[in-house]
């Protein structure tokens, strides 16, 4: 099947099977091998990329769907050599290890912002009635905004720390906790 796709603001013709998911779509065929492949089943959050904006995973996407669309991924962030302040955030705070998780990490993180300036909730919001704030997301909310990606080495801390920073928020506190008491979640600053 003849396809064309939109990828960081360029065009690219491909002639694949409609069973090609978006990810091998990405890595196998047009070399963008910045998104990883992880689980390859939805699991892991690796294959994270932008289409029109808002995350998907990209194993779970059908490549042949996302004619028309901008579709954005971790080679795209950056703009004439210049680091996404989400990628800066992440270096200044450690928020990567063996790196494989982080370009998911990292588009999950812009999808993020986009979705806290909408004032979208998420399934921790208390209060539903009242705006979602930049400066105000709590741990919390970053970290149940970020649980669809998982990172094995651990880097939490300092992906929640960039989080802050890109938030606005002027302490970010790398060693802050969070642990699920059985009243619920309760937030810990260390
Ligand atoms: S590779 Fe897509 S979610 Fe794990
Ligand atoms: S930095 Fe995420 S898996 Fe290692």
């Amino acid at each position: 099947m003849d396809v064309t796709l939109s990828i960081n603001q360029k065009k690219y013709d491909l002639s694949i099977e409609p069973r090609v998911t978006l990810l091998d779509a990405l890595r196998e065929r047009l070399g963008l091998v910045g998104t990883k492949k992880g689980c390859d089943h939805g699991q892991c959050g690796a294959c994270t990329v932008l289409v029109e904006g808002q995350r998907i995973y990209s194993c779970l996407a059908l490549a042949v769907m996302q004619q028309g669309k901008e579709i954005t991924t971790i080679e795209g962030l950056a703009q004439d050599s210049v680091l996404h302040p989400v990628q800066q955030a992440f270096i200044e705070h450690d928020g990567f290890q063996c790196g494989y998780c982080t370009p998911g990490q990292i588009c999950a993180t812009v999808a993020l912002l986009e979705e806290v300036k909408q004032g979208t909730p998420s399934a921790v919001t208390s209060n539903l009635s009242s705006e979602v704030s930049m400066n105000e997301l709590c741990e919390a909310e970053i970290k149940e905004r970020l649980s669809g990606n998982l990172c094995r080495c651990s880097a939490y801390n300092g992906i929640v720390a960039a989080v802050q920073q890109v938030l606005g928020q002027t302490s970010p506190s790398p060693l802050a906790e969070i642990r699920v008491s059985q009243s619920g979640l309760k937030e810990i600053d260390e």
